[in-house]
């Protein structure tokens, strides 16, 4: 049996004190996967040391790049020929890999890339990154687990997206950095990790405007050249501990993030009674008493993201009254509900939308992480529930959350971490 993480967490405690946010683990993976379009060394900084970046990073390696690590910071070489190949068995580990599409046809021409896997969070398909290189040139064949593009040339295009899918705007935009001519992504996600791409892609000398709105305008250069780049804050990483601050009654100072990147989170807390100050580049939330219960819809950007509505979920689960949660963005992201039951919750699924009856507290028990955000909500549960709570996890937190058990350690948290 593969070994798992057994996170055990004594509750109740409130968390108190200041906490770091890293880097962006959802810009990291992006800007990684960019790098192949560059021939030459990009330096990007402030990159988390979670296992979707080393998983990445491998990616990276088996495609012909290097990598080093030193700290914070990677060294990507992918001046050398690559190969036009994912390996099976890492991208169905990681839902991100299929991001390496867009560069590698822009580089090569040409790539075999496995269906992607990753978190068990509905049905997740790539037909709108593959919609949208297809009006850029490229033809498809999908068998046997893998889909192989090719394009001789890239060429702009002028893309409407059905959906404005993060993944599949990114992607756009990769391929359309280098293409011939001007392509035009419509109705773009706005996620802040696509400025952040963008950013990097322009100060290798690609010709981008209007990332960060529906509306992206993108003008191929034939070369990009080696960069230096910081990573943006990691904003679902902040608004989970600014949700853990006040589920649990705390007080916390988050450090180094953009509070208008959760601006929504925040004032969604607000609603729901906590006091929340706003700095350049800090925040601070605090929460005394119980929660009151507010209603919740997931959208894109600048939405409420999908990202955290299972930490909010956790502090609705112990509201005054009923809240209606409603996930708008993916499909089965209700499967915690029934982890979150066996701490005492009160949570009624029906299709898209989870009825929230608060209860006066939870209780510790033995539960499992279905994935990345789901696991870290359920430590946090434990943080706010009496007794002992084992989230017992197969990796997932570990694979989107820098030092998270160490981060509420030092913020009063009581957690042993062992492998079981
Ligand atoms: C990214 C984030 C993820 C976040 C999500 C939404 C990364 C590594 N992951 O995922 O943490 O939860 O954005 O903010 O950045 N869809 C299609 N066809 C496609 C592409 C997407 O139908 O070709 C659907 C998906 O099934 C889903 C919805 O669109 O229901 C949103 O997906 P998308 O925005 O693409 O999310 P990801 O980029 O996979």
């Amino acid at each position: 049996m593969k070994s798992m993480v057994r996170y055990s967490v004594h509750g109740p405690r409130p968390l108190q004190g200041e906490v770091a946010i890293s880097g962006a683990k959802n810009s990291a993976l992006k800007i990684m996967a960019a790098a192949l379009m560059v021939p030459g060394e990009v330096v990007v900084e402030r990159v988390p040391r979670i296992t979707d970046v080393a998983l990445m990073s491998e990616v990276l390696e088996r495609l012909g790049a290097r990598v080093d690590r030193d700290g914070d910071s990677l060294w990507i070489d992918s001046s050398g020929d690559l190969l036009d190949e994912t390996p099976y068995e890492l991208v169905t580990m990681m839902r991100a890999s299929i991001q390496v599409l867009g560069p590698l046809l822009a580089r090569l021409g040409r790539a075999r890339v496995a269906l992607p896997g990753g978190d068990a969070i509905g049905s997740r398909p790539i037909d709108l990154h593959l919609k949208g290189f297809e009006r850029m040139g490229a033809k498809f064949v999908s068998e046997h687990g893998y889909v192989e593009g090719i394009a001789e040339r890239l060429s702009g295009a002028n893309v409407l997206l059905e959906f404005p899918s993060v993944g599949a705007t990114e992607n756009l935009v990769m391929a359309a950095a280098t293409a011939d001519g001007e392509t035009t992504i419509e109705n773009a996600a706005r996620e802040p990790e696509i400025r952040d791409l963008a950013g990097f892609l322009n100060a290798a000398g690609a010709r981008i405007t209007g990332a960060g709105t529906p509306s992206i305008k993108i003008q191929g250069v034939t070369e990009l050249r080696p960069v230096h780049h910081e990573i943006m804050p990691d904003r679902i990483e902040a608004g989970t501990f600014a949700i853990g601050a006040a589920a649990t009654g705390g007080d916390v100072r988050l450090n180094g993030l953009r509070p208008e990147h959760i601006e929504l989170p925040l004032q969604k807390l607000e609603e729901a009674g906590a006091e929340v100050r706003r700095h350049s580049d800090a925040v601070e939330v605090s929460m005394a008493g119980r929660p009151r219960a507010i209603d919740l819809v997931t959208l894109p950007f600048p939405g409420f993201p999908t990202d955290l509505q299972h930490p909010m979920m956790v502090l609705l689960a112990q509201a005054y009254g009923s809240s209606i949660l409603t996930e708008n963005v993916f499909e089965a992201r209700f499967v915690f509900v029934d982890e979150l039951a066996r701490m005492g919750s009160s949570i009624k699924v029906e299709g898209h939308h989870a009825v929230i009856r608060g209860v006066e507290g939870l209780s510790g028990a033995p539960v499992e992480a279905p994935d990345i955000r789901a696991g870290a909500a359920l430590v946090l549960a434990g943080l706010c529930a009496r007794g002992e709570t084992e989230v017992f996890d197969k990796g997932h937190i570990r694979r989107g959350y820098e030092d998270f058990d160490h981060k509420l350690r030092l913020l009063g948290a009581d957690i042993e971490v062992s492998t079981v």
